[in-house]
């Protein structure tokens, strides 16, 4: 029986939140990381480029998937928790290709489950006790609200609605089945929609920007109406951070950002912050790129959060104003050019033609 040391293993800690995670993670005089990654289309080793040199953080390329790989990284490095962000994340490719989703999200999550338990199990009673499995997660497993709906909370039933959301939802069975049956010492976080530096421009807040930048259509789907509940990621990673430090075992904790807004409105903002940071007489006010475009099929139409329980519990709650964290993150995608060429390969722009060319304009 030998004892943890103080790193922690994330998983897809290159992608969005993963990165900003471990980013914030270390500039905080956090232990030492270990990064499992499979650097897919949403995992960019260059999002840790500011690491480059410190010590406290190493990247392993390798799939979550690989069972002989995570009992070699538990074994090697010992951590005392493991931080679960890896995924396949959008809806709209789940629909258009659900297979990978099963895979990453439930044989991986199980994956990683099992070999926990393997080492967990062989630990000394102290780091046994002090052990921690967290499942980052999403509200999407609570399905969709009607308008004066009530926000999800933590006892909200699961009805996923997206192959995204429905792997999610079993992967996050499958993390309350591991603590139920075995005591794996797990939490599990859902949080509302994030947005943020690093995030891939498939994503609602990112495409809008560089499209809007670059005159291009703004395609909005459906009539724009749909609702989410926003949260800049910085107040996400905050939030994992407290549910790790201090959060009960076995519990899971909606997190949220208070800042529901319809699909248009979102967009029209950013084109009005488009066209006070980058004004183009040329092409005149943004919000005119603004284009209706065939809905996504199951569409849900709302999400809202009730985060009241890891307010009380935890006293964590968002820092950030909606306004202000899309100002901030309208302005880092302005600044960071080469980063956006840099994520935008053939494989990117094969996934836009293949996701919009096909939606009629309506
Ligand atoms: P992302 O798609 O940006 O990043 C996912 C990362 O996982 C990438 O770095 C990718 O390379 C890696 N990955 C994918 N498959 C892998 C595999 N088989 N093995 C190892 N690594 C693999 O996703 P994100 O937006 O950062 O989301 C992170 C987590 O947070 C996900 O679990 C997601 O469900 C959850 N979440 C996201 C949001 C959101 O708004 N983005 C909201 C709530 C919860
Ligand atoms: P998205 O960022 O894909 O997140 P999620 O589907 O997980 O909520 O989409 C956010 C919202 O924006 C969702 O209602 C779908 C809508 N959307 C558009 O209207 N146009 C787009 O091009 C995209 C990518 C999303």
């Amino acid at each position: 029986m030998k004892a943890t040391s103080s790193n922690i293993l994330v998983t897809g800690g290159a992608g969005f939140i993963g990165s900003n995670f471990v980013l914030q993670w270390l500039r905080d005089a956090g232990a030492s990381v270990v990064n499992l990654d499979l650097l897919t289309y949403a995992g960019n080793a260059g999002n840790l480029a500011a690491l480059e040199g410190d010590s406290r953080y190493r990247l392993v390329r390798g799939d979550i998937c690989d069972a002989d790989l995570v009992a070699g990284l538990l074994r090697d490095h010992r951590p005392r928790a493991i931080v679960h962000f890896a995924a396949e994340s959008h809806v709209d490719r789940s629909i258009a290709d659900p297979g990978a989703f099963i895979r990453t999200n439930v044989q991986g999550t199980f994956t990683l489950l099992e070999q926990a338990k393997l080492f967990w199990t062989a630990l000394d009673d102290a780091d046994r006790h002090a052990f921690r499995f967290l499942h980052v997660s999403t509200d999407e497993v609570y399905g969709s609200l009607g308008p004066g709906d009530p926000a999800f909370s933590e006892s909200t039933a699961y009805a996923p609605n997206s192959p995204y959301a429905a792997s999610k939802a079993a992967s996050d069975h499958l993390v309350r089945a591991y603590h139920h049956t075995y005591g794996l010492p797990v939490i599990t976080t859902n949080c509302s929609n994030n947005y943020g530096p690093f995030q891939f421009p498939e994503k609602l807040i990112p495409l809008m920007i560089l499209n809007a930048l670059e005159g291009k259509p703004l395609p909005v789907y459906g009539n724009g109406s749909n609702v989410r509940d926003w949260l800049h990621v910085e107040d996400h990673c905050a939030a994992i951070r407290v549910a790790l430090a201090r959060g009960r075992v076995g519990e899971t904790y909606n997190i949220g950002g208070n800042s529901e807004r319809k699909n248009l409105d979102v967009v029209a903002a950013i084109c009005d912050l488009v066209d006070e940071l980058r004004p183009d007489a040329q092409l005149g006010p943004r919000r005119k790129l603004i284009t209706f475009v065939g809905d996504r099929p199951g569409h849900d139409l709302r999400y809202a959060i009730n985060a009241s329980k890891i307010a009380q519990e935890l006293g964590w709650k968002p820092a950030l104003q909606f306004e202000d964290g899309l100002r901030k993150t309208v302005a880092w995608y302005l600044e960071h050019g080469s980063w956006i060429e840099s994520v935008r390969t053939g494989a990117y722009r094969d996934w836009i033609k293949q996701n919009y060319e096909e939606r009629i304009p309506r």
